[in-house]
């Protein structure tokens, strides 16, 4: 066990009478407050130093924080101090919204699972605009997930996406379009091939865009949605996106699976890892995949890396191992590209 697991963890999950979220307000409040010593501290025991270059962009590893645990940037000097390589903020959209009604976020301790139907809660582009104006450079490569604010209408979402993207494109070092959360109704049509043809076509420009995906698309709708990729010039595709299936859950965690929202963690390692194969085989490794989705050991890492993404993110796994995991996914994704580089020797 590690100190995260036997000290923290513990107390992370009493706090506010073991409410999720506000354990994840109070942990973001305590690590957007940390000063520079402590960032010092933690970075010597978790950066991990294995620099990889993926679509143009350098990381310092391959490990990355995924979308929505810092949706507003408020602690982004501290995630490079955990170990993180890259950080991608937001889903944020161009208005300001509350998301859904609380509760919302709920932890599926023995399936080492969460369920979530936050809905985009989030202080809007412009506010992370002002954010990262004021911050200066975060110190690894941003990500920027973009999403559609929900009292936007379908038909208006390209100009939604593109509010934001003009906001903020010139701070990230990539766009994410999300059009995969379960969680903002009929987002996820935006998957169709040709709303993505018309999103990529609107945010092309120099900073590049990666389409994130849901793990429950059929194998046809993922090969034609990669066709538009590969056509419309995207960067890269981020595997996967909560799901909707509970396939998988702990018999004592079966009074939750009722419980409307996206399920991240180990019940999606398989699948994200399949579509992460899939997409990799179907675009014959031309399109870079950052690969998310049940991460909870570095094997897990190592395994995703296989399958064929270049990077990985974490967001569940983290909640449950803390910064050891993202140091150990770190070192497991350095050792899998030296073995990669001797065998192409
Ligand atoms: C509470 C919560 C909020 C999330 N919010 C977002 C979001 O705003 N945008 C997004 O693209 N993904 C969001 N995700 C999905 C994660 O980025 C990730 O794709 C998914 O959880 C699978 O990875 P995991 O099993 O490591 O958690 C969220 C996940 C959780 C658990």
């Amino acid at each position: 066990m590690t100190l995260f697991e036997s000290a923290v963890r513990p107390v992370l999950f009493r706090v506010g009478g073991g409410d999720a979220e506000k354990a994840h307000e109070f942990t973001l409040g305590r690590l957007a407050r940390l000063g520079e010593r402590s960032r010092a501290l933690m970075r010597g025991r978790f950066a991990t130093d294995a620099p990889v270059e993926v679509f143009g962009v350098k990381f310092p590893n391959a490990v990355g924080l995924a979308a929505g645990m810092d949706k507003n940037g408020v602690a982004l000097r501290s995630w490079p101090a955990l170990g993180f390589g890259f950080v991608e903020v937001g889903t944020v959209t161009a208005k300001p919204q509350p998301g859904n009604d609380k509760p919302r976020l709920f932890r599926l301790r023995d399936s080492e699972a969460i369920i979530n139907r936050m809905g985009f809660n989030n202080a809007g582009a412009a506010a992370l605009a002002s954010r990262l104006e004021a911050l200066g450079p975060v110190g690894v490569p941003l990500g920027i997930s973009l999403g559609k604010s929900k009292v936007t209408p379908l038909a208006e979402a390209v100009e939604d996406y593109l509010t934001s993207y003009r906001l903020l494109h010139s701070y990230a070092d990539y766009i994410a379009v999300n059009v995969s959360s379960p969680n903002t109704p009929g987002l996820r049509t935006l998957q169709d091939k040709s709303a993505v043809a018309e999103l990529l076509t609107a945010l092309a420009g120099d900073t590049p865009v990666l389409v994130k995906i849901a793990p429950d698309l059929t194998e046809p709708a993922i090969a034609e949605l990669l066709e538009v990729c590969l056509s419309h010039g995207a960067a890269g595709v981020i595997a996967t996106n909560t799901t909707l299936a509970r396939a998988g859950l702990a018999a004592s965690d079966q009074p939750r699976a009722g419980e409307a929202g996206g399920l991240s963690g180990r019940p999606l390692t398989e699948k994200a890892r399949q579509v992460v194969h899939f997409v990799h085989t179907e675009t014959a490794g031309r399109l870079p995949i950052i690969g998310v989705g049940g991460l909870l050991t570095p094997d897990d890492a190592a395994r995703m890396l296989d399958a064929g993404a270049s990077l990985v993110q974490l967001y569940t796994g983290f909640i449950y191992h803390g910064p050891a995991l993202v140091r150990g996914a770190a070192r497991a994704a350095a050792a899998h590209r030296a073995r990669a580089e001797a065998e192409t020797r």
